[in-house]
């Protein structure tokens, strides 16, 4: 059974419903999680004042998947080093995405996330980009012990995630091929993240460069998916179990796989859906309510899934050009997890 976003709100990491059979691996893994857990918490109580340590604890302490930093603990299995557990680099991961999280929910003006008040909406928008810039420099400050390296592929990093946020604002430029640029733009703001986190993890567990490269690009390809299937669960989901307000992207008039599929729909059935995403953000709440009930009852649904598949599929070729370690076997579990998030 797949972990929701409302469990996960709860604390219940990915790693207890990773289905692996390898009671070991599994225990050394969630052990090490909780020393990320901790490590979190001690960068937030870091903080010089008290106020600044309640904001930027915010959104750590509501929950979240830790997906990200199991990705990095996990890469760091395929490392050479004896001692090097990846935890600095699951450390690191963390942070920048509940950075971003912060940032991302200004610009979505979201109000909830995670299953409690988003810190726009608890506070004011001042509050969330600042704490999101707090947890964004301590994140600068840990990967810079990881070493130059580390350094450069975080900085590469945070240039796609920003990027990738401006171009999903700044949409596709007159000639350029609708899917081409959602591709690009869930490969910056998503991906890349994923990418990062087992990239730098194999680095901190010192894997050989090769090992790495594929790691990188596992993650690259479970990221779209994993993006993907955020997309369609922001449409076939409750906003109960997502954690998060369910329709978003209509909302805020971000084009998404399934609607951009929807909108290339050129049968008369579905010119009432076309219609309703051709008029921009939805704002009104019926308007949405109607457009949800056409896009669950249309092909792109079915569509969408189907090219996540491809990236999950292409996700898992990959995990058989690594060494071969128990890890592998979490990998597979990830791309399995992913593909029943929608199902
Ligand atoms: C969530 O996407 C947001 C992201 C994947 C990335 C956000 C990146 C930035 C705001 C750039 C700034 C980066 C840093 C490191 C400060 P979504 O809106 O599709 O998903 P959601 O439904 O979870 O909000
Ligand atoms: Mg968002």
């Amino acid at each position: 059974m797949p972990v929701t976003d409302e469990e996960a709100s709860r604390g219940q990491t990915m790693i207890s419903r990773l289905v692996v059979a390898e009671p070991e691996l599994v225990e050394r893994l969630s052990a090490r999680l909780e020393v990320v857990e901790k490590r979190l918490f001690q960068c937030v109580n870091e903080a010089y004042d008290p106020f600044v340590a309640e904001t930027v604890g915010h959104l750590i302490a509501a929950g979240g998947k830790r997906m990200r930093p199991l990705l990095a603990l996990v890469a760091a299995e395929f490392g050479e080093t004896p001692g090097r557990d990846g935890v600095e680099a699951a450390v690191v991961s963390e942070l920048i995405h509940v950075a971003s999280l912060y940032h991302d929910d200004v610009m979505d003006n979201a109000y909830v996330r995670h299953g409690v008040a988003s810190a726009n909406a608890k506070w004011d928008n001042t509050v969330a980009v600042r704490a999101g810039n707090w947890l964004l420099s301590r994140a600068a400050r840990l990967v810079a012990a990881l070493g130059a390296d580390a350094v450069r592929l975080q900085a590469h990093a945070s240039d796609r995630l920003v990027e990738g946020q401006m171009r999903e604002l700044l949409g596709p430029g007159d000639d350029e091929d609708r899917l081409a640029h959602y591709f690009r733009v869930i490969s910056d703001k998503s991906a890349s993240l994923l990418s990062l986190a087992l990239r730098i993890g194999a680095m901190d567990g010192g894997a050989a460069p090769e090992t790495m490269e594929t790691l990188a690009a596992y993650g690259e390809h479970l990221g779209v998916a994993f993006q993907i299937s955020d997309d369609l669960l922001d449409i076939s989901s409750s906003s109960e179990r997502l954690g998060k307000e369910q329709g978003k992207d209509l909302a805020v008039g971000v084009a998404s796989l399934p609607i951009l599929l929807a909108l290339a729909d050129t049968r008369p059935q579905a010119r009432e859906l076309r219609a309703l995403l051709s008029s921009g953000p939805l704002a009104d709440a019926e308007d949405r309510r109607r457009a949800l009930a056409l896009l669950n009852a249309s092909p792109a649904m079915a569509e969408a899934r189907a090219m996540m598949d491809e990236h999950l599929a292409r996700a898992a070729s990959l995990v058989a050009d690594l060494p071969d370690r128990p890890a592998t076997k979490v990998l597979l579990a990830f791309c399995t997890f992913v593909a029943s998030r929608t199902e």
